[in-house]
């Protein structure tokens, strides 16, 4: 799996990601959808994007019993997303009937990760809401391990994490880093972020940015900076 960019196409509607996807001509970027989109418009944007020649991360983190998420995840195959996501707590069964769901007649399936934690989680409400008393750390390494197990490729994770998953998890295992800011942009509300060059020195394998290409003037440039700083 090589290094890529994905620019995070977090619109509320289809004519403002045609209009945005409108001023790539010559290259044809890997996209995430979210749940926004999604849930706004249904399963005719994935393909209409498809149709368009870009690669898809459906980010739509599924967590249900395992046999439903077997399901969901065959639909998403059939629409052939090219990386879907889900939340480790399912559990490893879970996990292992999402891939068994994902898995193609012919033995293919888009990229399978997993989130651990999320980042808007605190260490505090670890404890107090979800009464787990391990460290933030362990609960993201354990998850991430987990997911291993279950035969996932990875897991989102902070770019500052992406070095502990790789010796945890091993090279191969692959890590999708939000929080993606160039050296001279503005952080937003994003609090520890790292840059396209450095995401790529401590081994991210893919990048997920939004805003720095989304809210610039010339978000095709901005596009192209990333690939060069991160993928070139
Ligand atoms: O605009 P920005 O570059 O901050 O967008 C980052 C994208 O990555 C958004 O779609 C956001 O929801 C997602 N994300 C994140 N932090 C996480 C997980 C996902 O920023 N921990």
């Amino acid at each position: 799996m090589g290094r890529d960019v994905i620019i995070a196409c977090d619109f509320s509607g289809k004519d403002e990601v045609m209009s945005f996807l409108d001023k790539f001509t010559d290259v044809k970027p890997f996209v995430k959808i979210g749940m926004e989109l999604f849930y706004a418009e249904g399963p005719q944007i994935v393909r209409d994007i498809k149709a368009r020649g870009h690669k898809i991360f459906l980010d739509l983190k599924l967590h249900d019993i395992p046999n439903t998420v077997k399901k969901s995840m065959a639909v998403l195959s059939r629409l052939d997303v090219d990386m879907t996501n889900l939340h480790a707590s399912g559990t490893i069964a879970m996990m292992e009937a999402a891939i068994e769901g994902l898995t193609r007649p012919d033995g293919t399936r888009p990229i399978l990760i997993a989130v651990t934690q999320l980042t808007s989680t605190s260490e505090e409400r670890l404890k107090n809401d979800l009464l787990i008393n391990e460290t933030m750390e362990n609960t993201v390494m354990h998850y991430a391990h987990n997911a291993k197990v279950a035969g996932l490729d990875g897991v989102v994770c902070s770019p500052l994490e992406a070095e502990r998953v790789h010796d945890r998890c091993g090279k191969d295992f692959v890590t999708v880093t939000p929080g993606v800011r160039f050296a001279d942009g503005d952080k937003g509300d994003q609090v520890r972020v790292m840059t396209p060059a450095e995401a790529k020195r401590i081994g991210s394998d893919y990048i997920v940015v939004g805003r720095p290409i989304t809210a610039a003037d010339d978000p095709v440039a901005a596009y192209k900076r990333c690939v060069n700083e991160f993928v070139d």
